[in-house]
């Protein structure tokens, strides 16, 4: 029977990112706060940047309220900023006060997104310049930052990219599809150019995982991925950080330009977007 509580627990050794610095955007909340938190449990430095401070303030208390007992000097190896990855002056802020505080970068999780349902037929030039903006042009402008200042001249790091389930396109959220898409694409070609330098560049696509980012979608949606999920159940965040926390760790030192899944099989069976009928007859 599945044991839900040890799909949870962090399975990594202690300290297996002792002395290295993570960053993760969008570390506020969800599969990225679940990232943080495993950072830090691991012996890492993490910053975590989003762009309300309202979200990042409630992350810290939380992050350091777990095991604070066991872990007396985690405020030290903590730090929030605000941040919008599609502004790049203000991920160039970010940098620098990363490496003011902590002078390097080892691991970045390009984890911040989001989009909206909505059929292609129906969505706007701002919707989906919006969503290819954020998802897209954003991942990249932190990605080349980090890598530049930090990463390619320290001659080593691994970036995890954070993208959905799109192998076989994503109809009725067409934008983020198209975006990710992209990012994945990006991850091999950022692989390949970087490998000279053991920077590594990998991604995780997820499933439906049970998450804060989730409560924009309507229920039935939610509750019709699980139907067509061959696990027959939604993922969680901690389930999604491990994969991420592996692909970081010296556990994936020869693993490269790979895309990751984390869905329960949903990728290879089933689709949340139902086909209109004909209406002419023909079948
Ligand atoms: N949950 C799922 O089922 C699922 C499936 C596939 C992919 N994903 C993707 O996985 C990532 C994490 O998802 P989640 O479920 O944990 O959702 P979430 O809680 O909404 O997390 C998204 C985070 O990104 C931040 N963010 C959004 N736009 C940003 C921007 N322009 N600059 C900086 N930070 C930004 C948000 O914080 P602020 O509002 O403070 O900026 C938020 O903390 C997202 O990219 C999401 O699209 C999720």
């Amino acid at each position: 029977m599945l044991d839900v509580a040890a799909a949870k627990r962090n399975p990594f050794a202690p300290g297996l990112f002792a002395g290295q610095v993570a960053l993760v955007t969008g570390g506020g909340t969800g599969i990225g706060l679940a990232c943080a938190r495993e950072f830090l449990q691991l012996g890492a430095k993490v910053v975590i940047a989003s762009r309300k401070q309202e979200k990042l303030d409630a992350a810290v208390a939380e992050l350091l309220a777990v095991d604070a007992g066991v872990d007396s000097n985690r405020a030290e190896r903590l730090l929030a900023r605000v941040c919008d990855i599609r502004e790049p002056e203000q991920i160039k802020l970010l940098v620098d006060a990363v490496l003011e505080k902590f002078g390097r970068i080892d691991v970045l999780v390009n984890n911040a997104g989001g989009q909206f349902p909505m059929p292609a037929s129906e969505l706007s030039t701002r919707g989906f310049d919006a969503v290819i903006r954020n998802n897209l042009s954003g991942t990249f402008y932190v990605t080349r930052e980090v890598a530049t200042r930090a990463m390619l001249p320290a001659k080593q790091g691994a970036i995890v990219n954070v993208t959905a389930m799109v192998s076989r396109g994503f109809p009725g959220m067409m934008h983020t599809g198209a975006a990710r898409a992209g990012v994945e694409n990006m991850t091999q070609s950022l692989a390949v150019e970087w490998a000279y330098a053991d920077v590594r560049v990998n991604a995780v696509a997820p499933g439906i995982i049970r998450s804060s980012g989730m409560d924009q979608y309507p229920p039935e949606l939610v509750a019709g991925s699980v139907t067509r999920t061959p696990q027959k159940r939604l993922g969680s965040v901690e389930e999604t950080a491990h994969a991420i926390v592996y692909l970081a760790s010296p556990a994936a030192l020869f693993v490269t330009g790979a895309v990751l899944r984390i869905d329960g099989g949903a990728s290879l069976w089933g689709d949340l977007w139902e086909i209109p009928e004909r209406e002419d007859g023909v079948n």
